[in-house]
């Protein structure tokens, strides 16, 4: 989703922003934008596309200056072209503006400015921000920005400029995530760290209606109503060095790779076998209250939301306490049920998503324990929470989510075996889970070296534009993430069934050489899931299973096979989506597609 860098300092400005956006790439965009001050004048640059045609555009017509800013947008108001990216100019060219976010009330306030004379370029929202501070300013930038915020509804990340004030920057935020990156006479403003710590990694988050003013020297924050606020300078964990390729060809399949190492990294010191014992410092405050909870509600999008499914038949199963899953848009909207002794868990990647913010806020409105299980340390929902628990599988860059599902399945893992340990669960039972667990990496290191078969399988079915998925029990959520995974980066449309409704329905769907991933491992519907396969082989389609190794007979009736390790039947989730991921990046590999940053899809979905 849209992004924002600004930089004033010492060094040359137009570079380390458009570095800058590059980092943000990963959040999905459709046009850019850069302006800067140059000897008392704003110089305004936009193109639509990729980050790489604007610096055509600009080549080093714009260096020789220490202050700037840039935007990538990802359009919600107005088309993507030239005119409506961003930044917007207002204050007869001499104020610019980039935004995060919607302004709900623009229409109004759009009336209310032309009714005063002024003309627009835009049909955006965020031109109407820009021309309404642009209206409020008398010389004083950052009053005019407060009164203007006073006066907006909806969500914003703002950074602003104006060619009268070069050795200033004025950013704020409500909703949208801003950051300032604080170096040695210089700072960084941007919507997301990975484009701050190249340059520092000391930073300060800014909270809602707050106005942070920034010089090269130093920054105050205030309110909207003027009143300092002051904030403490806090340091980012990620390097640079975790955000870059490392050998592979894009992202998701670093991220892939990643998996036994990241998951180490997210149990590490709080899984203890030998005791038993499952220790997470984040919930250290409210175990009490969670042990005694009546009730689990668990929510998020996408991704997330599948690995909420996995998680709710985990905590049923394992801990014996009811739980239930809700999409974080609808949760938000639907006037939800909280009774005492409620807790909610949003499960949340980048800790952004507008959706399950909003959700958790209504949850805490009404009185339920909200907890975060998410990735993006210092993100909002991380703040905003009661208590939670990071994944600490470091950042994911691609827009298709991998490693951040294994470590969400991880963590709810963990939260179940430790509620599961305090309520009723022995010593020996708990101790032979998460020894199970520990396991977890290793195996899946064997399960990615069926990256060549899942290459080969893909190119069979390259050109095939309609795959089923399809498992039970467990294995559902993981057919909804393998459909997923796979329509999102290689446009093929996928479905993802529990088995048994096939029948209901999708098999009339099913012709000669329809690929149909059956998710079959071990376990106790087993028996079922291979019924299934039989009616989908008696219709002609193509079934690719996934297995358990060791499991012979399934041969007969697949023609292929893609064999994952043994596990316990709660742990098989971690390993079965291995290889639907490696199906899914050879699939757009091979089809040609932007794998990393996909049309139309944003990696932080920060507007509802
Ligand atoms: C977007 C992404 C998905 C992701 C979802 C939730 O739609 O494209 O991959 O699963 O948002 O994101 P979150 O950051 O809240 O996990």
């Amino acid at each position: 989703m849209c992004g924002i860098v600004a930089y004033l300092g010492q060094r040359e400005a137009t570079p380390i922003l458009t570095e800058g956006l590059k980092r943000l790439e990963y959040r999905g965009y459709d046009s850019a934008g850069i302006a800067v001050i140059r000897d008392g004048e704003l110089i305004l640059r936009r193109s639509v596309g990729r980050i790489s045609a604007l610096e055509e555009k600009i080549g080093q017509e714009l260096n020789g200056t220490t202050v700037g800013m840039a935007h990538t947008r990802w359009a919600t108001h107005g088309a993507p072209t030239e005119i409506n990216a961003h930044p917007h100019i207002a204050a007869n060219g001499k104020l610019a503006m980039v935004h995060n976010g919607i302004i709900e009330n623009y229409r109004v306030l759009r009336t209310f400015l032309e009714q005063q004379g002024v003309e627009f370029a835009s049909e955006t929202d965020t031109e109407v921000l820009a021309q309404l501070i642009g209206h409020f300013y008398d010389g004083n930038l950052e009053d005019a920005v407060r009164r203007a915020l006073r006066d907006v509804r909806g969500t914003f990340g703002i950074a602003v400029l104006h060619a009268d004030h070069a050795d200033t920057i004025v950013a704020a935020r409500r909703g949208s995530p801003l950051i300032v990156g604080v170096g040695q006479d210089e700072h960084v403003v941007a919507s997301d760290a990975s484009a701050i710590i190249q340059h520092t990694p000391q930073v300060i988050y800014l909270e809602d209606n707050e106005v942070a003013v920034i010089t090269r020297e130093g920054f105050h924050t205030t309110n909207l109503e003027a009143a300092p606020v002051s904030k403490a300078v806090e340091e980012v964990e990620w390097t640079l060095e975790q955000l870059e390729l490392g050998g592979h060809q894009h992202f998701m399949s670093k991220e892939i790779f990643e998996q036994p190492e990241s998951l180490r990294n997210c149990m590490r010191g709080r899984v203890d076998e030998q005791d038993s014992r499952v220790v997470l410092g984040g919930l250290n405050n409210i175990m009490r209250e969670m042990v005694r909870c009546k009730r689990i509600i668990l929510t998020g999008c996408g991704t997330a939301w599948h690995a909420c499914l996995v998680g709710e038949y985990l905590i049923e199963e394992l801990a014996r306490i009811p739980c239930e899953v809700e999409y974080a848009s609808e949760f938000r909207y639907r006037n939800p049920l909280i009774f005492d002794r409620t807790v909610v868990i949003a499960i949340s990647q980048s800790g952004e998503t507008a959706d399950t913010l909003a959700a958790l806020r209504e949850a805490k409105d009404r009185g339920a324990m909200a907890l975060g299980i998410v990735n993006a340390v210092g993100s909002t929902i991380a703040r905003e929470t009661d208590a939670g628990v990071y994944l600490h599988v470091g950042p994911e860059i691609g827009v298709a989510s991998t490693k951040a599902f294994t470590g969400q399945l991880t963590v709810l893992t963990m939260i179940a075996a430790m509620l599961a340990r305090r309520r009723h669960m022995g010593h020996g039972a708990g101790r032979r889970l998460l020894s199970e667990l520990a396991k977890m990496p290793e195996r899946i290191e064997r399960a990615l070296e069926l990256n060549t078969q899942a290459r080969q399988i893909a190119a069979r079915f390259v050109e095939a534009e309609n795959w089923l998925y399809l498992g039970r029990g467990l294995q559902y959520p993981v057919a909804l993430e393998g459909a997923l995974k796979l329509k999102e980066i290689s446009y093929i449309h996928a479905e993802g069934l529990p088995a048994a409704e096939m029948k209901h329905g999708p098999i009339a769907l099913i012709s000669e050489n329809m690929p149909v991933v059956m998710i079959a491992p071990r376990c106790e519907l087993y028996e079922k899931v291979v019924s299934n396969i039989e009616e989908v082989r008696s219709r002609g389609g193509h079934v690719i299973a996934v297995a358990t190794e060791g499991d012979e007979s399934i041969k007969q009736l697949a023609e292929d096979v893609l064999y994952v390790p043994d596990c316990p039947e709660e742990l098989q989730p971690l390993l079965t989506v291995i290889p639907l991921q490696l199906l899914a990046y050879h699939a757009a590999v091979l089809r040609g597609c932007d794998v990393d940053k996909p049309r139309n899809l944003a990696k932080s979905v920060t507007v509802e």
